[in-house]
């Protein structure tokens, strides 16, 4: 008998829920979801982990990693596009692994997504909070310093975790707060609003190549990898290329692991998928502009900074605005920490809107209950509720968790989520070969195992330990996936309703009954 937990939602039971009632208002083009993209992309990962990449792991080889870490995502893109054309609801990668790979994973994916929006906004907020304190100490305010960051943090001296002498960081809480009563007040105004921001810091960014550029001494990019061009553990042991205190791993693939932080967010455009006009040609758009956009200026910020500060000077905090005030621009830092506050907000903004949306999906499913995240508000007509406790969440996890911590860890469950939305193109394309596919992915299968390939690739470059929270992160998701999912899903409800009144087919469940689209004459 075929087994409930691997029971997949058919292609044509998609088709039905996105015609179904309850839906999000379409209100997207192709603009507002490329800037939708860049707003999600573009924020602490430039503005602050170059700092920590080029400072601890890289040296000017950083502009290889941005290199390295765009190549992986543009293949995850180009996946995420064939989904996101076929099947334009709100789920992003979790629906996409509900209709192959079944419901298990399908639960597994939105636990994992949660790293990736939440866990991933937790960070960004630090990443706000310490441009903020760099944009009020330029005005000569200081925060009392219990109230600047998590209680403990890495210190790569020792190796370890060590006390900060800190209690929690306040602007991350409150910057976590307004976003969130923006987000229950409506998804067009938070695209207006997101608009401004985008285009912004897109204006900084281009500033900093810019200007920067004319600052450059070529020979800051002498030695250009000091710490190697690997960098590669297998669950603690370092196979390739050199290794830290604590056994991490150093060099040029180390800190693609840790800047692929910057690159998140472009999958995000898939979660808006629902409320965008044509979704099956902007929501391709949308991802792929987005992130082909980011990596050009990403690869021209690395080579600006690492160009001129040396690599040991680079501050770990505020590295872009602190390269201007090194080299004698005080007006440029302080209008970078502008751009950085204003981008950050921005990331924030779209990924507690993602957040939201994957635990809508997941509601709509019955696999978490639905009164709760499913609720859409009467006259907002934004799951409220969902985006309230996202919020309560991020910024718990602000307060007291650090940044390189909740980096790391976003990095390895949302690589984890791009393995597994690139193997669910080729299951698709075996299971459903002649759905209609707005957009294909070119080469398949080569780029989608290239994908896969590579996303496994950084995820052994990233220390290990990050392997193990990985671990308890999804023990926890199958804990409450047996206790609740399981017994509400909607899926095992309708499978069981449905061979109560014609017996098991001989493929065993509802969803193989309809796995061919319903437009090819069955
Ligand atoms: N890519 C986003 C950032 O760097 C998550 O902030």
């Amino acid at each position: 008998m075929a087994n409930p937990l691997f029971a997949t939602k058919s292609y044509k039971v998609l088709l039905d829920e996105m015609a179904g009632e309850h839906r999000l208002r379409r209100v997207l083009g192709p603009v507002a979801l490329t800037s939708l993209g860049v707003g999600a992309i573009i924020g602490t990962g430039i503005f602050v982990l170059t700092g920590i990449a080029a400072h601890d792991k890289t040296g000017p080889a950083l502009m290889l990693s941005f290199v390295v870490s765009g190549v992986a995502c543009i293949f995850a893109a180009l996946c995420y596009a064939e989904f996101a054309a076929m099947v334009p609801v709100a789920g992003s990668a979790y629906t996409y692994a509900y209709a192959t790979l079944g419901e298990m994973f399908a639960w597994i994916i939105g636990w994992d997504l949660l790293l990736e929006y939440a866990v991933a906004s937790s960070t960004v907020a630090h990443g706000w909070s310490k441009y903020f304190q760099n944009f009020l100490d330029q005005l000569g305010v200081h925060l009392p310093h219990a109230l600047t960051n998590a209680p403990f943090d890495f210190d790569p001296h020792t190796g370890r975790l060590a006390l900060t002498g800190t209690w929690f960081d306040v602007p991350a809480i409150v910057i976590t707060l307004i976003i969130t009563a923006v987000l229950v007040i409506g998804i067009k105004e938070s695209a207006g609003f997101n608009a401004f921001m985008v285009i912004f810091k897109l204006l900084i960014v281009l500033f900093v190549i810019a200007v920067g550029a004319f600052y450059v001494d070529p020979k800051n990019w002498v030695p250009f990898a000091p710490y190697g061009l690997s960098g590669l553990s297998f669950f603690g042991k370092t196979v390739v290329g050199q290794h830290g205190l604590a056994g991490e791993p150093l060099g040029m693939l180390a800190g693609a692991a840790i800047i692929f932080f910057a690159y998140i967010g472009f999958d995000s455009v898939s979660t808006h998928a629902e409320e965008a006009k044509n979704p099956r040609r902007d929501v391709p758009i949308g991802i792929i502009v987005s992130l082909v956009l980011c990596t050009v200026l990403y690869i021209a910020v690395a080579a600006v900074i690492t160009g001129m500060v040396p690599y040991d000077k680079i501050n770990i905090d505020a590295p872009v605005a602190d390269a201007f005030a090194q080299a004698g621009l005080p007006w440029a830092r302080f209008l970078i920490s502008l751009g950085a506050i204003t981008g950050i907000t921005s990331v924030l903004l779209v990924m507690m809107l993602s957040q939201a949306r994957v635990l809508l999906a997941m509601a709509r499913d019955g696999l978490l209950p639905i009164g709760f995240f499913g609720a859409v508000h009467e006259r907002f007509r934004t799951p409220h509720k969902a985006t309230m406790l996202t919020g309560a969440f991020v910024a718990t996890v602000a307060a007291l968790v650090p940044l390189r911590v909740l980096a790391d860890l976003v990095n390895i469950g949302t690589l984890l989520a791009f393995v597994i939305v690139c193997a669910a193109v080729l299951i698709m394309r075996r299971t459903n070969p002649d759905a209609p596919r707005p957009f294909r992915v070119p080469y398949s299968p080569l780029v989608p195992i290239l994908g896969i390939g590579s996303c496994l690739l950084l995820m052994f470059s990233l220390p290990s330990e990050n392997w193990l929270r990985l671990l308890i992160w999804l023990l926890i998701g199958f804990v409450i996936y047996f206790f609740y999912g399981r017994h509400h899903s909607v899926l095992a409800k309708q499978t069981a309703h449905e061979i109560g009144r014609h017996g098991l087919s001989p493929a065993g469940t509802l969803a193989n009954h309809t796995t061919r689209p319903p437009d090819d004459g069955e």
